[in-house]
């Protein structure tokens, strides 16, 4: 993650297989399934101490819900119910004591078999909990950050399966941050096999255009961000309209604004794509309007939609 908060600060305990075991005890054995080929679910998710100083999760039950999609997609049953890995998340972190932090259930395939299609191996789930501030950056959140267009291309439709949120097909995603960081540049925007834009290496990605804004819909081989789904509900509530539909990288570069959506990014504004200066270059009016709305529900004091928010 270059410059961004990425080192992890060790916290006393980690949810592992059911139990609360400490940080340092949380490891794995080497010939472990999933660090062969990839085959895991996970999901990211925040915390957030609100303007009254209670904490809440953020939509857990549909971060739940994906993680189990994801595995659905795996054909890999997990050894707990959905209410079970949500308890988890509350447990763990409270065990921590944390009041504001990011959350990542992983559901995986431990020691036993090698096989690419070994089915003799155990399902195994893990909730951790770390400290993890504004992934694209504090500045970046406030003034917009630089994209650039990653020469990888975002897996087609039936080889990567997109609306599982599987650790395997990162690959891409990290291939594409790695190039254009290397570049200088602070997120990669992947191209789908039909040359349309899909999404950020870790966001989905909206367009303001003549007061509209428009989105990648969820036949693209995207994710179906909750951030995403909550940004678009947020907009049309504020009486803009959002529209879902492909679109190629001329109509990025002559947006008049551009922003990210993402559990991590939460809503980062993008001020330049390769190296053409998008709208002003400073923060465009909508986006500042939809990021307000944003961290209003969920930070704010008055939960507007409280059926997202799961008190601690
Ligand atoms: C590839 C990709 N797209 C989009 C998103 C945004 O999803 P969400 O808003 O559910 O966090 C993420 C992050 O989880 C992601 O990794």
């Amino acid at each position: 993650m270059g410059s961004h908060p990425g080192l992890l600060k060790p916290v006393p305990f980690i949810w592992l297989d059911g139990k609360l075991v400490d940080w340092s005890a949380a490891t794995l054995h080497i010939l472990s399934h999933s660090l062969h080929y990839g085959c895991a679910a996970f999901e990211g998710i925040r915390c957030y101490r609100r303007a009254d100083g209670k904490s809440a999760l953020f939509r857990v039950d549909e971060h739940i819900r994906r993680l189990f999609d994801s595995c659905q997609i795996l054909t890999i049953e997990p050894p707990f119910s959905q209410e079970e890995i949500k308890r988890a998340c509350l447990e763990t972190i409270r065990a921590n004591q944390m009041s504001e932090c990011y959350v990542r259930p992983l559901v995986f395939l431990g020691e036993g078999g090698l096989g690419v299609g070994s089915l003799d191996v155990p399902t195994r789930v893990a909730v951790a909990v770390y400290q993890w501030g504004a992934y694209l950056g504090d500045e970046g959140l406030r003034r917009g950050i630089r994209a650039k267009v990653s020469s990888f291309t975002r897996g087609a439709l039936n080889s990567n399966m997109s609306k599982g949120k599987i650790t395997g097909q990162y690959v891409n995603s990290v291939l594409a941050k790695r190039e254009v960081m290397r570049a200088g540049y602070e997120e990669a925007i992947l191209i789908d096999a039909q040359g349309h834009i899909a999404e950020a290496s870790g966001e989905n990605i909206f367009v303001v255009r003549h007061g509209r804004i428009l989105t990648p819909p969820l036949s693209s081989p995207i994710l179906a961000g909750i951030t995403r789904e909550t940004i678009t509900l947020l907009a049309r509530e504020l009486g803009l309209q959002v529209d879902e539909r492909t679109f190629g990288r001329d109509e990025l570069y002559t947006a008049d604004e551009v922003f990210f959506t993402g559990t991590a990014a939460e809503l980062t504004p993008v001020r330049e794509i390769d190296d053409r200066r998008i709208g002003s270059g400073e923060v465009g009016a909508v986006t500042k309007r939809i990021q307000e709305a944003f961290f209003a529900v969920v930070k704010g004091a008055e939960p507007r939609h409280p059926e997202w928010l799961t008190w601690l």
